[in-house]
């Protein structure tokens, strides 16, 4: 292989890869590589450019650990991670959609009884939230295991004030629960609020110099799984927020979007006395039977 052209570069690397062995690697590296070079003949990608964009993602890699990963941000602020969660979870048009997970869920969270605090002292007006889970036909769904995390009034994760501090999480906001026999829900937690995301870094960078700003809406997370459904990974949105029509990481569908009811100082839900305005939200999930026709 000598005497490679503008003209027979690509060729020259798919025959390169002809004897791998495994066939979805060679269909997935065939289709990057042809791609990579459309877009660099495209728009005649300068010998400058190429060096910042590996310096750029350098950087990426260099500010990544175990409590930050700017490669997913980096995924989700170029739509690729909604992309790749759409096109592999297509299900009938009744079940609740599926959206980013984000880069703040964490294993191992906390279990707590339906009922309980799950904000654990992390600052916010308590919020009270209820729902249920269900089957396609509106059947309930009993012992479906709900992972739920939130931001805090200021819009951090528990997550982030440990990478700060660099010390062991605390986990605030966040808990695992269960479904009750009715597959019912309710737990107590705080307001979630509108936040950036990290922006203090390459992505942070790249989105100020392509005039974006770095907001989510403000929302509540889940992870629910249950026996006999397909996991569901999504939110529940914040209505009336003002970053609904520009999330950072396009996350947003309407069927996601509730109304977080505002009450003032009283009785809460749960019999407590409040003293403080309080919220509460409700909000039922669909779930997909595996096997299910999409
Ligand atoms: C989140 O909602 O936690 C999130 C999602 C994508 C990027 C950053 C944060
Ligand atoms: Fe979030």
């Amino acid at each position: 292989m000598r005497n490679i052209s503008e003209d027979t570069i690509t060729q020259a690397v798919l025959a390169a890869m002809s004897g791998c062995k495994n066939d979805r690697l060679h269909t997935v590296m065939i289709s990057l590589v042809q791609h990579l070079h459309s877009f660099a003949r495209e728009v005649k990608l300068t010998e400058s450019e190429w060096t910042y964009a590996i310096n750029f993602l350098t950087e990426v890699g260099h500010i990544t650990d175990d409590k930050r990963q700017e490669f997913i941000l980096l995924s989700d602020t170029l739509g690729l991670s909604m992309l790749t969660t759409t096109q592999n979870n297509s299900k009938p048009p009744t079940c609740t959609e599926t959206t980013v997970l984000g880069p703040f869920f964490v294993e191992g969270s906390p279990d707590y009884e339906n009922g309980e605090d799950i904000s654990n002292g992390a600052a916010g007006l308590p919020c009270f939230v209820t729902g249920h889970v269900r089957g396609l036909h509106g059947e309930a769904v009993p012992n479906a295991t709900l992972e739920v995390w939130q931001s805090d009034e200021d819009g951090n994760y528990d997550v982030q004030y440990a990478a700060k501090q660099q010390a062991e999480v605390k986990h605030q906001g966040r808990g695992r629960l269960r479904t009750l026999a009715d597959g019912r829900f309710h737990f107590r937690s705080i307001l979630a609020e509108a936040y950036p995301i990290p922006h203090d870094g390459p992505v942070g960078r790249m989105l100020e110099a392509l005039g974006r700003h770095p907001w989510r809406p403000a929302h509540l997370h889940f992870w629910i799984n249950a026996a006999g459904y397909e996991p569901l990974i999504t939110h529940i949105f914040r209505n009336g927020d003002k970053y609904l029509d520009s999330d950072a990481v396009f996350g947003v569908r309407s069927t996601l979007v509730a109304d977080w009811i505002e009450h003032p100082a009283g009785v809460a839900p749960d019999g407590t006395l409040m003293d403080t305005p309080f919220y509460t939200l409700d909000y039922e999930f669909v779930l997909n039977p595996v096997g299910a026709a999409s």
